[in-house]
């Protein structure tokens, strides 16, 4: 199949709330293990020395761009990089997730935490995106961790599945957890910012454990967080990332975030309804979708796109690509968003 060609002034255009052909495309995680080209500068280095050495990052960031046409980037990361410099050291292992092998469980660790200064401590990414836009007119995004999502793995010390220590913390000692968050949040806050500054078109804050609280716990915590943080950013679009927050999605809005990230498990038709025609929707295929035949995929992409648009509507994953997913799968998916026309 012929590379297509990103449109560079799609995502702006959409961000406006102009009456646009078709919704920008980009994917969650679209640098990464699925792709060849990736796993071939992974033989040569780790994880960590990646994100620490801005011109791989962008050139891994230019890979899916230059692969599939993709009409955004996003700058290559990981949400949990800020934490090393503030003091706790992480580990990425081979074929495991992240660990944080003395985690934060007390006051005393809470306070002891660095306050971030995103240029001295952690440059890469704004390096990253400078070197992006010089080889690149596509819009590229910044992105970082909420708060609450943070604590989470900062609590726990690894990812979990039911974040015990982290909701032990949250009702044992709630003031050194709001301790907790209130720094998190000025951090992540500060970096969006200055990843925005470095020439960033949007910024995306990912709260990818937000689901696992009920609704009153979201309010108490993840969503005053989420909002500290993003009050922190000026000068680029905020688009705030969930996930099984179908049963408290209108409280989403409290955050103050321009757009929001929708996961496949919300009906795109209702988040619109619930969320209004005034924001942006971006979403939300479910990333096995891919696996699918392309006629499925086409069929799927389709229904989200006539139940988000006409207008404030980017076309992505409900969450990150998997290492496995088929290259076939993507192309599927990319070109039934390019057919989409409005003006039919
Ligand atoms: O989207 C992109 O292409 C930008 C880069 C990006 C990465 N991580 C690179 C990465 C982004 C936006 C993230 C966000 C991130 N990181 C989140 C939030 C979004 C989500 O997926 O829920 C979280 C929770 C993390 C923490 C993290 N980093 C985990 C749990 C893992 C291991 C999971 C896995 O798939 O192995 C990572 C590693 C990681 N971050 C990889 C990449 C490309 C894989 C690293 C490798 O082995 O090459």
């Amino acid at each position: 199949m012929p590379v297509p060609k990103p449109d560079p002034t799609l995502l702006a255009r959409t961000l406006a709330g102009e009456a646009v052909e078709r919704p920008p495309v980009w994917f969650m995680r679209q640098a990464g293990r699925y792709m060849a080209d990736y796993r071939a500068i992974r033989q040569r280095m780790s994880f960590l020395e990646l994100c620490h050495d801005p011109e791989m990052c962008a050139e891994v960031t230019l890979q899916p761009i230059h692969r599939f046409g993709f009409d955004a980037a996003i700058v290559f990361s990981d949400i949990l990089l800020p934490l090393e410099m503030m003091g706790a050291p992480l580990e990425f292992g081979k074929g495991m997730g992240p660990r944080f092998p003395t985690p934060i469980r007390t006051r005393a660790q809470v306070d002891a935490l660095t306050p971030f200064v995103p240029e001295e401590h952690l440059p890469e990414p704004m390096a990253a995106i400078r070197s992006f836009l010089r080889q690149s007119e596509v819009p590229i995004l910044g992105f970082a961790g909420s708060p609450f999502t943070l604590a989470c793995y900062l609590v726990e010390g690894s990812g979990s599945k039911n974040w015990i220590e982290t909701k032990k913390m949250m009702w044992q000692d709630p003031e050194t957890f709001e301790a907790l968050l209130d720094k998190l949040a000025d951090a992540v806050g500060a970096h969006l910012q200055a990843q925005a500054e470095a020439g960033a078109a949007g910024v995306q804050l990912f709260d990818t454990w937000a689901g696992v609280l009920s609704p009153e716990d979201y309010a108490r915590y993840a969503l005053p967080a989420a909002r500290r943080a993003l009050s922190h950013v000026k000068d680029a679009f905020t688009m705030y990332f969930t996930r099984d927050t179908a049963p408290f999605l209108h409280m989403l809005k409290d955050t103050g975030a321009d757009g929001f990230a929708i996961d496949w498990r919300t009906d795109m038709a209702r988040a619109r309804e619930v969320l209004g025609d005034d924001v942006v929707l971006q979403g939300n295929l479910d990333p096995i979708a891919l696996y699918a035949p392309p006629e499925e995929i086409r069929r799927r992409v389709h229904r989200i796109i006539e139940a988000a648009g006409p207008r404030r509507h980017i076309f992505n994953l409900g969450h990150g690509i998997t290492p496995q997913t088929p290259l076939s799968g993507v192309e599927a998916a990319i070109a039934a968003v390019r057919e989409w026309s409005w003006d039919r």
